[in-house]
């Protein structure tokens, strides 16, 4: 192909990764019935490979393609692949209209690396093989919180089809939630993005995380879309998608299996939007904890839409410490159906997860204006609503609409409502028995 050509089809391949996909039940979102962008994915490989090997320079017009291997990464297992991968980050984050190819079919292993910007402009990371962590926890310095961290980046995009393993059995066993001799450290999270603006995540796997999957933080416009998370269920503290300080967030089309909460929206978070999720193993979708250590902490304007749990401990949840401050306010938790689920919908201002003192204080978080609309299925336990609002601060402005919730066949199923403000509309069981 000529290089013209190239170009070409480089453009035409990069206008059509805009289109976005439907139904996410019955389907893997990263695989979409749409031949196209299987085709267009496979080409984008196939232009890249020649690209990179034989016809610099490139245009000042097109994209820049920046292939790994061009920077020697080996991407075959027991090679450390982090300088490599730190090179071709440089010259595609320095580089205007970049876009770093990750190639398929190879594995490439990676130590905790910051890949940094600002970047010269608009850029785009494409994953199509495999990165995975290194398995040496020696290879991790000490308190790292990070294995994959990209920091001060705007207009960039993720992508790709491939997978991100964070390789994390070593760090489970080694947790105290495991192993109850051992002391309790945090083991990194595999993919964080940490103050990015106009950041697109999608069509990736991310799975068996060190600890969390993948967070957020401090993040302004993002969308995460067609991701596959998961994790065994007894692994510690996954998370799947981790919401802190972001605002302007949309997460959608989305399948998370793992051993902790599936989204944990925490302080510092407004405006965040969940469509189309399935969840489960894990935790649930959970607001907080917010208000630790007497902490004062704020989350707002939450939707979360359209989403099927299936064999979690909890449902929607917001959960928050005694002692804290702030407020949790205008959240929706809107057409959900519960598999098996042990605490549907669940309020739990006396969250406490560490031992000693765990007792009432006169401070909370506060928590107003919830929406719990048209939530129907099967409780695992017969206590399907619990709402445990703090004494001092009681929640207010909480309402059921068209919920419906029943536990395993016929077995009577209860509702407890603890200093709760509460309105219900339409057809709503079970009702509060205290
Ligand atoms: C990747 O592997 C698949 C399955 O083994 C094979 O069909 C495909 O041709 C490979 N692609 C490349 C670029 O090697
Ligand atoms: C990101 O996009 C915005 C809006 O198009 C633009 O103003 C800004 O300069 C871009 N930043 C970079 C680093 O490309
Ligand atoms: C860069 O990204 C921003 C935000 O994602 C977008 O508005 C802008 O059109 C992009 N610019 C180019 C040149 O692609
Ligand atoms: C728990 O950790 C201790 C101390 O490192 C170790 O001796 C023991 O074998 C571990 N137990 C399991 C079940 O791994
Ligand atoms: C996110 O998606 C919305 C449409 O749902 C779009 O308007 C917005 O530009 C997208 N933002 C980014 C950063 O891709
Ligand atoms: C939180 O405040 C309470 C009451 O003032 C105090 O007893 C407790 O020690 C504080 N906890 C922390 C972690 O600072
Ligand atoms: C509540 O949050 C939604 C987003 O989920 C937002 O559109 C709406 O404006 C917020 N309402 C108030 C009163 O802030
Ligand atoms: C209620 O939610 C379910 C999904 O759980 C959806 O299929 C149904 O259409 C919703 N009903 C209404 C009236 O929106």
């Amino acid at each position: 192909m000529s290089q013209l050509g190239h170009v070409l089809a480089l453009f035409i391949i990069l206008a059509s990764f805009s289109s976005s996909f439907g139904s996410y039940q019955h389907q893997d979102p990263l695989y979409p019935p749409a031949s196209k962008r299987t085709i267009h994915d496979r080409r984008l490989e196939f232009e890249t490979q020649s690209f990179g090997l034989t016809t610099r320079p490139i245009p000042f017009t097109s994209p820049k393609l920046v292939n790994v291997d061009d920077f020697r990464a080996k991407g075959d297992h027991g090679a450390d692949d982090t300088e490599s991968f730190s090179k071709a980050w440089r010259e595609a984050c320095d580089s205007k209209d970049s876009v770093l190819v990750v190639p398929r079919n190879m594995t490439y292993h990676l130590k905790p690396i910051a890949f940094s910007g600002p970047c010269k402009s608009n850029f785009t990371l494409k994953v199509y093989g495999t990165i995975q962590a290194s398995r040496r926890r020696s290879d991790y310095p000490k308190h790292t919180q990070h294995w994959l961290l990209f920091e001060n980046i705007q207009n960039f995009t993720v992508e790709g089809g491939g997978t991100i393993d964070g390789n994390g059995r070593k760090w489970w066993k080694n947790s105290c939630k495991v192993n109850k001799t051992l002391p309790c450290t945090n083991a990194p999270t595999a993919v964080t993005f940490l103050n990015c603006n106009n950041l697109r995540v999608a069509n990736l796997r991310i799975k068996n995380a060190q600890q969390m999957h993948l967070t957020f933080q401090k993040c302004v416009n993002v969308n995460a879309s067609n991701l596959v998370i998961t994790a065994p269920w007894y692994s510690p503290n996954t998370d799947g998608i981790h919401v802190t300080e972001t605002q302007n967030i949309k997460i959608q089309n989305s399948v998370i299996r793992t051993g902790d909460d599936c989204i944990a929206i925490v302080a510092g978070s407004k405006n965040v939007e969940a469509t189309d999720i399935a969840c489960g193993p894990g935790h649930g979708i959970s607001i907080g904890s917010l208000g630790a250590g007497n902490s004062t902490d704020f989350v707002s304007d939450v939707i979360v839409n359209r989403a099927i749990l299936s064999k979690t401990t909890n449902g929607v949840r917001i959960k928050t410490w005694q002692g804290g401050s702030g407020h949790a306010k205008n959240i929706t938790f809107q057409n959900i159906e519960m598999h098996n689920v042990k605490n549907p919908i669940i309020i739990n201002q006396y969250y406490c997860d560490r031992k000693g003192s765990c007792l009432d204080q006169a401070s909370a978080v506060k928590v107003s204006n919830v929406v719990y609309k048209n939530i129907t299925g099967i409780s695992a336990s017969e206590e399907a609503i619990n709402f445990k609002c703090s004494k001092s601060v009681p929640c207010q402005g909480i309402l059921l609409e068209d919920v419906n919730l029943v536990y395993q066949e016929d077995a009577s199923v209860k509702a407890s409502c603890e200093s709760v403000r509460l309105t219900s509309q339409g057809k709503v069981s079970p009702r509060c028995s205290n």
